[in-house]
């Protein structure tokens, strides 16, 4: 439990009411809140419980008495709210994508180094035991040299053209969407688990879904419901990815917004010389784990799982964890970082977003130059 740290939250949406909770179960103290409008702020003060509501995200993120800034706005203000806050001395959690491209992705990552602040990015499907458990079952070397990486990320909340959301235009959301919004967390947890990078890659994307009708409230997983007026998509709805890691491996993904009946269905297999492992997001609480004789399921029970894993078992067997849980074990984390100055094994940082900017740099640039490309160089932009 983290004590006495003073928490600011920008953009009080979907997520930032998830990181407000986080942040009171951490014991921390939410100081203050700001929204699209002071009006917005003023709801979200009441609604959060917190102490003020700033008229302006610009105004509070660089306000005195505030230890840690959440960043927790469309894409588009990201960095200017971060480079503010590191300015200001501020601790960061910053949600991903970190930015809206991989330069931008470089500078802030580069910012936060200077400023010697912990800053964070939630990738938090990285906080659930069974794939702390994955991933020490590869660490060990149990699963064997790995072979293929491979799975899928899927929602279906912007399946119509009744479905919009500020993700979809490119001046708030970024020249991607799909990847750069949920891909982004299929490849961190990938790498995560695998401990592999991935180096080239080969992408189509597909935008399907060519006209939506325009949204006031551009509210995240709901539909418009009415007839508004319709304008073109310039963001992929899908992304179909091929890669090469590192270490050897070859993986393919697919990510899509548009499946319908999927929720939020990332799953992840990873095919190694001894076994193979899967996990499943909205199936959090097993993994499965197959060998050519047999295969079987590994129950989120602390007293059999590994010490990585066991960390963040916080409850019996048969009491379901979730995503929040997940959530909430990063924002503690965070915290206690930010206390001892020591980042724990695995705490998703500004690189891991700067790594996810790159990645999705090289998808739509290998869809545009219907080619594979190289991630680490051509992706950051760097000229080789
Ligand atoms: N890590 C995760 O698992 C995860 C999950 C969902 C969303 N996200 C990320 O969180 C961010 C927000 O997504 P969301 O789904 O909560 O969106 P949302 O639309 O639900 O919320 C966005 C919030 O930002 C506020 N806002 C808009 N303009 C603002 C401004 N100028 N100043 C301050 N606040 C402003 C809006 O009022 C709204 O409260 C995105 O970057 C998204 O990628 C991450």
């Amino acid at each position: 439990m983290s004590r006495g740290v003073r928490v600011a939250i920008a953009g009080t949406g979907f997520i930032g009411a998830v990181h407000a909770r986080s942040a009171r179960l951490a014991g921390a103290s939410l100081v203050g809140v700001a929204a699209s409008s002071p009006e917005s702020a003023r709801r979200a003060q009441a609604a959060l419980g917190a102490e003020r509501a700033f008229d302006s995200a610009e105004e509070m993120v660089t306000a005195d008495g505030i230890d840690v800034v959440h960043i927790c706005t469309p894409n588009n203000l990201h960095v200017p709210l971060a480079e503010a806050a590191l300015a200001a001395g501020k601790h960061v959690i910053l949600e991903k994508p970190i930015a809206m491209d991989a330069l931008s992705a470089q500078t802030i990552t580069d910012a936060a180094q200077d400023a010697g602040r912990i800053a964070a990015v939630p990738f938090v499907y990285r906080y659930y035991p069974t794939v702390r458990e994955a991933r020490e079952r590869v660490r060990t070397g149990e699963t064997g040299p790995i072979r293929l990486i491979h799975g899928t990320y899927l929602q279906d909340w912007l399946l119509k053209a009744t479905d919009d959301n500020w993700r979809v235009e490119t001046d708030l959301g970024g020249a991607s969407r799909a990847f750069a919004d949920i891909g982004s967390h299929w490849c961190d947890l990938a790498e995560f688990v695998t401990g592999h990078r991935i180096t080239r890659l080969c992408a189509r994307t597909k935008t399907a879904v060519a006209e939506r009708i325009k949204s006031e409230a551009h509210a995240a997983f709901s539909s418009v419901n009415g007839a508004g007026e319709s304008r073109a998509v310039g963001t992929e709805d899908a992304a179909i990815v091929q890669f090469e890691t590192d270490q050897g491996a070859v993986g393919s993904t697919v990510i899509s917004q548009i499946s319908a009946g999927r929720k939020n269905r990332l799953w992840l297999e990873v095919d190694g010389a001894e076994e193979a492992l899967q996990f499943c997001q909205e199936e959090p609480e097993e993994l499965w784990v197959g060998k050519r004789e047999y295969a079987k399921l590994i129950k989120r029970d602390p007293e059999h799982l590994s010490a990585a894993a066991q960390r963040y078992a916080v409850l019996p067997p048969g009491h379901p964890q979730g995503y929040a849980d997940c959530f909430d074990a990063f924002v503690a984390e965070v915290y206690e970082a930010i206390e001892t100055g020591a980042p724990a094994d695995g705490m998703p940082q500004f690189a891991d977003g700067l790594r996810a900017a790159n990645l999705t740099d090289a998808v739509l640039r290998s869809a545009r130059e219907e080619r594979w490309v190289d991630v680490s160089i051509e992706a950051a932009g760097v000229a080789g």
